[in-house]
């Protein structure tokens, strides 16, 4: 019987208060936090702007001096472009989308070879079998559960069926090393099936980071709920 699998919540800084960022991050750090996710849109491959390498700059600091990860999931066209500047910012992770990248094996490398662990991600409607090939070659794979763009969205309900599917692919290969990721809709109420489903890393934002509660409130209700 496998033991049971840790599962860690990673809070995404789309829904902070920018105004106060580096507050922000210390506070979900302080409340246990271990990875950090960085958000990165670029009006194209998603109808929104976030952040670009001069944000994760800015964190980065804080984040080392706590041996913190900067989770960075890049929804923009041309995600290779991008790769060395982020690297050179402090990414710890890099995620790019199956959608955008043509030559995935070699995006995949890419990452690697600037010493980056590498990620791959699918939106909702994407089919995992476009996982297939390069799953041996991942870090991590992040299953989209809600469409990419924008926090505080409802957690797409068949998203769940999906990470238990791609669980078992992950298991008949062997590859439980392979961190399983979900972004998007996360909250109380729903964590534990999600964790259940077999989620290993869950990204949170606008549950973590919200005027209801501190972040430590928020973080700490969610483990909770995951128990
Ligand atoms: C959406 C982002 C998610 C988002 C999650 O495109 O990839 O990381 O920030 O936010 P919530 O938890 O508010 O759905
Ligand atoms: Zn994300």
């Amino acid at each position: 019987m496998n033991s049971p699998r840790k599962v860690r919540i990673a809070p995404s800084i789309l829904s902070a208060d920018f105004a106060r960022l580096g507050e922000q991050v210390q506070q979900a750090i302080a409340a246990g936090a271990e990875i950090i996710h960085v958000d990165v849109m670029d009006g194209h491959f998603v109808p929104n702007m976030t952040v670009g390498p001069l944000v994760l700059k800015a964190i980065r600091p804080i984040a080392q001096a706590a041996g913190v990860l900067l989770d960075v999931h890049l929804m923009v066209d041309k995600p290779e472009r991008l790769i060395p500047a982020f690297a050179q910012a402090g990414a710890g992770i890099l995620t790019v989308h199956v959608e955008t990248c043509p030559h995935l094996h070699r995006t995949i490398q890419q990452i690697k070879e600037v010493g980056v662990k590498a990620g791959v991600t699918l939106n909702p409607a994407t089919p995992l079998s476009m996982l297939e090939e390069i799953l041996p070659e991942v870090d991590l794979v992040l299953v989209m559960s809600v469409n990419p763009g924008f926090g505080g969205q409802e957690y797409i309900p068949a998203s769940t069926e999906r990470i238990a599917r791609l669980r078992r692919m992950l298991d008949e290969r062997g590859l439980d090393q392979v961190e399983l990721e979900v972004d998007g809709g996360i909250k109380v109420e729903n964590i534990a099936e999600v964790a259940g489903a077999g989620a290993s890393l869950l990204v949170i934002g606008s549950a973590v980071f919200n005027p209801q509660g501190s972040v430590g409130e928020n973080i700490r209700a969610l483990q909770e709920a995951i128990r």
